[in-house]
């Protein structure tokens, strides 16, 4: 039984990662940019609003079911896209996916995955989205469309908020950059980790080699620890709302568009076609100084919520924390470091415990807030 299974809450999964994890790649997860000022505003912004109980309001019976693009899910979270989870844990995409289907929510698998789409599609089932960026050779990237189009996915989730490479400052210092190398600097913190060392990486050496980017085209394939290889050559300063059209265009499924934070750029995704937008300052690790996605929420509610799905995230480590950005009007919330906590901690058994986690922190809020089902939730229920 692993360990993972014994936790409370996030931050025991927190905990555990950290004890398992060599401090590069933990650092890489938990970290934020620059002075990670936005890190501790993400969460300050949540734990500024505050909940108003109501009493005697009979909720014996209730529901987290959530209608997202014609089908209900069984709780009001989805995955969000990380692309190391294959890093922290053996297989670890096949593991966050296999948890997100036993919960009944989708998972986004990301483009810099170690694990192929297609692989991801067969062993794991379930809701499955798919998160690219655009790359500045478009037919590369509309070339993986196409293959996330054939492997079934429901989704595209088109990240656009990492038109420049974040300064995390702590990668480089822990050798971790554009790739992962082994280095004087980090050889002893890998060696002092051998549940990760010999769980996670030695088993993808048994099985022939380091890890590669599955999901890029094959003259793009190379092992995570190529230096040659460089992942900014892969972001482009030219992405515009043109470029939304032409997804829009060659994606018939649902298109969401992640990233969000200002309402004007939320009515242009709606103007171009998009079914969603997630409201998002990437988990702080980008724009370090960013707004918190939960204090701009509600003025893109106002101005898309009548026309397209607003999803929220950065920062949720509650129940709490989701029933809030419910009530002020997200359909509902992405999780990123909360379930990566937990498949570091434990693998599948881990990302099911975070989820599990989530879900009874967010009925024990419904009943305090006397609300049988996720609809029910409004400002109403909010001290701001
Ligand atoms: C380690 C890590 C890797 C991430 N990789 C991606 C990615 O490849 N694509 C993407 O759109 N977002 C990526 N994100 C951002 C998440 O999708 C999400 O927006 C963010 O983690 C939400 O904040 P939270 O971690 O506080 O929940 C990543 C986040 C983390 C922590």
């Amino acid at each position: 039984m692993s360990i993972a299974l014994q936790a409370l809450n996030i931050w025991d999964l927190r905990r555990m990662a950290q004890q398992r994890l060599p401090k590069l790649f933990f650092e890489f997860v938990d970290r934020g940019s620059e002075d990670e000022v936005g890190l501790s505003n993400n969460r300050l912004a949540i734990e500024r609003i505050k909940i108003r109980p109501r009493v005697m309001i009979n909720v014996e019976r209730r529901s987290q079911e959530v209608e997202l693009f014609g089908k209900t899910q069984k709780m009001p979270v989805v995955i969000s896209p990380t692309g190391i989870a294959g890093l922290l844990w053996h297989n670890g995409e096949i593991a966050l996916a296999r948890a997100a289907a036993a919960a009944g929510v989708p998972f986004t698998l990301a483009t810099t995955s170690v694990t192929a789409m297609e692989k991801v599609a067969e062993l794991a089932g379930g809701r499955l989205w798919y998160q690219m960026y655009m790359w500045p050779d478009r037919e590369m990237s509309y070339s993986l469309m196409e293959r996330a189009k054939a492997a079934n996915y429901e989704a595209l989730v088109l990240t656009v908020d990492t038109a420049a490479a974040p300064n995390r400052e702590y990668n480089v210092r822990n050798g971790y950059s554009t790739s992962f190398r082994f280095s004087s600097r980090n050889v002893l913190d890998v060696l002092t980790h051998p549940r990760w060392m010999l769980g996670t990486l030695g088993r993808y050496i048994a099985e022939g080699g380091m890890p590669r980017f599955e999901n890029y085209p094959e003259s793009l394939r190379h092992r995570i620890t190529d230096t040659k290889f460089d992942q900014r050559s892969l972001m482009t300063q030219s992405l515009t709302w043109d470029d939304l059209r032409e997804v829009r265009k060659r994606w018939p499924r649902v298109l969401i568009v992640k990233g969000i934070l200002h309402p004007d750029d939320a009515k242009m995704a709606a103007d171009c076609g998009a079914d969603a937008v997630v409201v998002s300052n990437h988990g702080a690790r980008n724009v370090d100084s960013s707004v918190a996605p939960i204090d701009v929420l509600p003025e893109i509610v106002d101005a898309v919520g009548s026309r397209l799905t607003v999803f929220v995230d950065s920062g949720y480590r509650r129940g709490s924390d989701v029933v809030k950005a419910l009530a002020l009007g997200a359909k509902t919330v992405f999780i990123g470091r909360g379930t990566l906590y937990g498949v570091a901690a434990g693998g599948q058994e881990g990302a099911v415990r975070a989820l599990a986690i989530y879900r009874d922190e967010i009925d024990r809020t419904m009943v305090y807030l006397g609300c049988a089902a996720i609809g029910e939730l409004n400002t109403g229920h909010l001290y701001r």
